[in-house]
């Protein structure tokens, strides 16, 4: 695919499609902005080329409806701060007034666009939506990697009819940092996936047993795995249709010489009360009555251990429900051994990067990929459309 560097801009009108779905609060404010600040150094690099830029986003699932709560307001004036310039907000993100403000840009001007999913068309990868959003630029710029995984219209479809389709330098980071993870690894490379279910992640276990050195299991989904193996694992989630599936992934690591690390130990508690009692028990006492909330202080140490050797690591998905800080010592005792580690470090996954930013050790993670649904597809080993777009669009 052809990369923004490889474009010539000056004088051009660009659109940049981002990926500004960032957490509110109830009044509107912006709760991290971690995806705002991530494509800086590319509309930075736009201006610097003396570039109009023209931004578009979605901002939530509004379902086709403008609505008020999933206005781009709120991200514009946090962009103009970093941009230290005025953003223009569009009261919508195609239709003659749009036109006529970008028909009137001055190089270095920016313009954030409404919504794109007030449009149903955005989610259908509507063509003709497609072509009328690319009739307002001369190149279009993908830096929407959390977003890429989605057949969209500003993601997909508009490659079709934009004269030049090019990738931002934040996909670009992203898809490096993942191959240099995956297909090109300093060894040895362990994947430590956790979160609550084995269904969703099981097509990233099966894909990623071609290519790591050992499996670090962690969160709900690893009672499925444990009770594979016969542990009675209480009132906790199971996936129980999944069980034989769980049997067979350890099957297959282990024809393959892959390590598959299991909890030893646990957190458990009557249920996921803040205040509820809690115990540390092996994985072979799970009381009947009780949940397993955290994987326990053996568990860690384990784990610490499994991970000292590795020279590349993988993390999605936490270690127990470390919203709650009864059940956080696990997830927060992998973030430790990540942010102390000498060996590549990438995390990915919405949860996954909150922990890591709770614990405050964000600036010793390697790199925290800013995709959830997005980073697991290239777990699964998918092509995420958006890049398969660009792709088409250079051949
Ligand atoms: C995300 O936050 O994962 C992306 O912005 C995609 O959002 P979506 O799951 O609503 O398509």
């Amino acid at each position: 695919m052809k990369r923004i560097q490889d474009v010539e801009l000056s004088g051009k009108r660009v659109f940049f499609r981002v990926d500004f779905n960032v957490p509110l609060d109830e009044f509107q404010n912006i709760t991290d902005d971690t995806r705002i600040r991530a494509v800086l150094p590319t509309l930075r690099y736009a201006l610097d080329h003396n570039a109009k830029l023209i931004i578009g986003s979605h901002l939530g699932r509004p379902k086709g409806k403008a609505a008020p709560e999933f206005s781009l307001s709120p991200v514009v004036r946090r962009l103009g701060r970093f941009l230290g310039k005025q953003v223009m907000m569009a009261k919508d993100c195609i239709g003659d007034e749009v036109k006529k403000l970008v028909s009137e840009m001055q190089t270095g001007d920016v313009i954030m666009l409404e919504n794109l999913r007030f449009h149903s068309q955005e989610e259908k990868n509507d063509d003709a939506f497609a072509k009328e959003l690319a009739s307002l630029c001369d190149v279009y710029v993908n830096d929407a990697f959390a977003v890429s995984h989605r057949v969209n219209a500003s993601v997909a479809a508009i490659t079709k009819y934009a004269p030049v389709s090019a990738a931002g330098f934040l996909l670009q980071k992203e898809i490096d940092y993942f191959k240099k993870a995956m297909a090109d690894p300093q060894r040895p490379l362990v994947a430590v996936v956790g979160g609550s279910k084995v269904s969703s992640k099981i097509g990233a276990l099966e894909n990623m047993m071609h290519h790591v050195d050992k499996f670090i299991i962690g969160g709900a989904m690893a009672n499925t795995f444990l009770k594979s193996m016969g542990h009675s694992v209480g009132k906790s989630k199971v996936e129980d249709e999944l069980i034989d599936v769980a049997g067979g992934v350890m099957k297959k690591a282990a024809e393959k010489g892959i390590k598959f690390y299991l909890p030893v130990d646990a957190v458990v508690a009557a249920n996921l009360d803040p205040k509820a009692e809690i115990k540390k028990v092996t994985v072979q006492e799970i009381p009947a009555e009780w949940m397993v909330a955290d994987i326990g202080p053996a568990t860690s140490q384990l784990y610490r251990e499994a991970l000292y050797d590795a020279k590349t690591i993988v993390w999605n998905g936490p270690m127990g429900v470390f919203e709650i800080d009864a059940f956080s010592r696990g997830t927060m005792a992998m973030v430790d051994c990540l942010a102390n580690s000498y060996a590549l470090t990438i995390v990915g996954g919405g949860d996954t990067d909150v922990a890591v930013h709770k614990a405050g050790e964000s600036d010793r993670i390697t790199y925290i990929s800013t995709g959830g649904g997005a980073f697991l597809e290239l777990l699964e080993g998918k092509t995420l459309p958006g890049v398969a777009a660009l792709d088409q669009a250079d051949k």
